[in-house]
């Protein structure tokens, strides 16, 4: 009989990993871990052999609101790559934020095959802007249902930021961290290519 690991009880307290590190795990397309490293092990309190075949939502932390991952999966069905910060529960019930760049494999004739997540830590400046979001978004889901938070976050989105979440998400850490420039003109033209991805931190590509 195939043994799933039993969850903890939450504790409010952040788990201590090596924040330098990038915590990466690979999925099929339903979302059943194939693949994770030795920072995931680290972070998540779980080792590998627990982890592999079990489905991701297992490091779902009860503080996140269900619409980020509704927001995540319908990007990720549509081919498009996607940027979310998320709170993750560890195997004894603490926590981690990370911001996460999930990345759509696919094969030589251009299917998906599954996907790839990379994490990093997210500075406490982006986690005090994202969380009362998360927190209203929660309470929201809780309150009225999920269809409300839905129509909250669509409305609070355009109408707060302009932007779509993954645009919101680049544009937070785009204010939070620069990647070293040679001089200022150079700076300035990486400005406008960041707006676009977050290669250069997700895998030290300086553009
Ligand atoms: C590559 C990949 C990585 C994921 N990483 C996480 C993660 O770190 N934490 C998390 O809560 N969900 C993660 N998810 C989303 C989960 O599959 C799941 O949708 C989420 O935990 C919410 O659970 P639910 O869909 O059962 O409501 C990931 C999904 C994929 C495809």
């Amino acid at each position: 009989m195939k043994m799933s690991p039993t969850r903890a009880k939450i504790i409010d307290e952040e788990v201590k990993w090596d924040k330098t590190q990038t915590i990466i795990s690979k999925t099929d397309i339903h979302g059943t871990i194939l693949y994770m490293n030795d920072t995931f092990e680290k972070a998540s309190e779980y080792n590998k052999i627990e982890l592999i075949g079990e489905p991701h939502n297992i490091i779902r932390h009860p503080d996140m609101p269900k619409v980020i991952f509704k927001v995540l999966w319908d990007a990720l069905k549509k081919g498009k790559n996607f940027h979310a910060i998320v709170k993750n529960l560890t195997r004894t019930g603490r926590y981690y934020w990370v911001i996460t760049d999930f990345i759509v494999d696919k094969n030589e004739n251009d299917e998906v095959v599954g996907y790839t997540g990379r994490r990093k830590a997210v500075p406490d400046s982006v986690i005090e802007k994202i969380e009362p979001l998360y927190k209203t978004l929660l309470e929201i889901e809780k309150v009225k249902g999920e269809k409300s938070s839905e129509l909250y976050f669509d409305a609070f989105l355009k109408e707060e930021t302009k932007k779509t979440y993954d645009e919101f998400v680049i544009d937070l850490f785009q204010n939070e961290l620069k990647p070293p420039a040679n001089s200022e003109g150079e700076n300035e033209n990486k400005e406008n290519k960041l707006k676009k991805s977050l290669n250069w931190f997700f895998f030290g590509d300086f553009l």
